[in-house]
């Protein structure tokens, strides 16, 4: 009957549709990876999209790493990644495989807090706190480069990273103060 083939003229396209709305909930495609952070292995299933700072806070649950933007701009998701400051922010997690991770939750050893952390406590680096883990891990980064730094050189160093609280000024010297007391090792 011609209202029948009506119907099924039309029906196709609805099943299309549907499908549509079925892949675009179905979750994305994972891939596993395994990285050493603050030394411990770890091996997970992420999703390609997954950001690194998402993975260590959300999958790791090391919420020392903050996220202030997403954008790569205040430099709060601060990690070492083999060796060198990144923005946790600007990675995914599965650029991370295979490789060695250092966050803020690492600097301490034995219970004893790392020269910068002391410092930065001694010298009132931070008010709010937010952006203290990119601080410091920034720093850290920096003093293993250049043990003797200007304060010029301090200041260029931490460009990437802004404190809300522009508590700017503790924050180098507390840098200036750990670099001397790392410097008497
Ligand atoms: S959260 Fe990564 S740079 Fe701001
Ligand atoms: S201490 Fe508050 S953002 Fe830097």
């Amino acid at each position: 009957m011609p209202a029948r083939k009506g119907k099924r003229a039309t029906a196709a396209p609805r099943r299309t549709a549907a499908r549509k709305a079925v892949e675009a909930v179905q979750p994305a495609a994972r891939q596993r990876i395994r990285v050493t952070v603050n030394g411990h292995p770890y091996e997970a299933d992420v999703e390609a999209r997954t950001l690194l700072v998402y993975f260590l806070r959300d999958t790791l649950g090391l919420t020392g790493t903050h996220v202030g933007c997403d954008t790569t701009s205040c430099g709060a998701c601060t990690v070492l990644l083999n060796g060198e400051a990144v923005k946790s922010c600007t990675l995914f997690a599965v650029q991370a495989d295979e490789a060695e991770i250092l966050t803020v939750e690492g600097l301490a050893k034995d219970g004893e807090l790392h020269p910068l952390q002391k410092a930065f406590w001694e010298d009132h680096g931070l008010q709010c706190g937010f952006c203290t883990p990119g601080m410091l891990m920034t720093a850290y980064a920096f003093l293993m480069e250049n043990p003797h730094p200007s304060e010029e050189e301090i200041r260029v160093a931490i460009s990437g990273n802004l404190c809300r609280c522009t508590g700017y000024m503790n924050i180098v010297k507390a840098i200036q103060h750990a670099a001397q007391e790392m410097a008497a090792r």
